[in-house]
């Protein structure tokens, strides 16, 4: 079990490492009835070398800016599924609208945490086409993710604010495109890869959080262990629902998106990122 440090720095702006007391680890300990499924799922653990990177200091920030574009992306996947599979015209502009703020505070620099704060707390009454099949399966655990992303959005906003990180465009990594491009292109075979894919996602961030934690400061690991419970949630709705749309077993497609969900995550990547596999050494 690795030992607990966090780090600061003194006035002269040199980083200092001090021990932790194993209060995080305790609470990880908490989480490993939740923590099993999931490993379970998955087809790798992340790779020592990933947390070696992920752990250094000057990784911070940009694991904290993609940290934030994923629980944003996290959040439009949901609105997607939401738009094309549940919500009659009358709700797609509301739809449409509650994520704005959040989606022009990444890409126009527009808006505030405190704005942001005061965004979530709108309730979303959504009406669903006619005749769309499992409309409410969908809505319920759709909508509920929606806003805790978008609550864990604004808690990594708040951390880098705290630590006077800036916020900065970063492109996309390989992870989620590589996922993608195998998804099928008819239905309802496309919305079922989707949420397997969503799954999969929700499943590694899980995973990921619980391994890094242990390896932060005292504030960052409590507030990742915090994330495992939605997170894990969120895996296990994608995969109820992957496997009620199917109607028939899904468990080959589940097979095959965890076997190229692993490929993504140990093969070498030059582009450090929260999703990237093994990195390559700092070019
Ligand atoms: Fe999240
Ligand atoms: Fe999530």
């Amino acid at each position: 079990m690795p030992t607990l440090f966090f780090y600061r720095r003194n006035e002269a702006g040199k980083i200092l490492k001090k021990q932790t007391k194993k209060s995080s680890m305790s609470e990880l300990a908490q989480y490993a009835d939740l923590l099993t499924p999931i490993h379970q799922f998955l087809h790798c653990k992340t790779p020592q070398a990933w947390l070696d990177e992920a752990r250094k200091p000057e990784r911070l920030p940009l694991l904290l800016v993609d940290h934030m574009n994923c629980e944003l992306k996290a959040a439009q996947t949901a609105m997607l599924l939401l738009r094309k599979y549940v919500a009659a015209p009358e709700s797609q502009t509301g739809l449409l609208e509650w994520l704005k703020p959040y989606e022009h505070f990444i890409y126009r620099g527009e808006g505030s945490l405190p704005e942001l704060l005061a965004q979530n707390k709108i309730s979303k009454n959504i009406i669903a086409k006619n005749a769309a099949p499992y409309a409410q399966d969908i809505l319920d655990p759709m909508i509920l993710l929606i806003k805790e992303e978008l609550h864990h959005f604004t808690q990594v906003l708040e951390i880098m604010e705290a630590r006077d990180i800036p916020y900065q465009s970063i492109t996309a990594g390989r992870y989620a495109k590589g996922l993608m491009q195998a998804v099928r292109t008819h239905e309802p075979c496309t919305l079922v890869d989707k949420l397997i894919i969503g799954a999969y996602i929700e499943a590694r961030s899980c995973e990921r959080f619980a391994a890094l934690a242990p390896y932060l400061d005292a504030p960052l690991a409590k507030f990742y262990v915090s994330l495992l419970r939605s997170e894990a949630r969120h895996y296990q709705d994608y995969l109820t629902l992957a496997e009620k749309i199917a109607g028939e077993s899904i468990a080959l497609r589940v097979q095959q998106f965890g076997e190229l969900e692993a490929a993504l995550i140990q093969t070498p990547d030059s582009d450090f990122k929260f999703h990237s596999g093994s990195p390559t050494p700092l070019k």
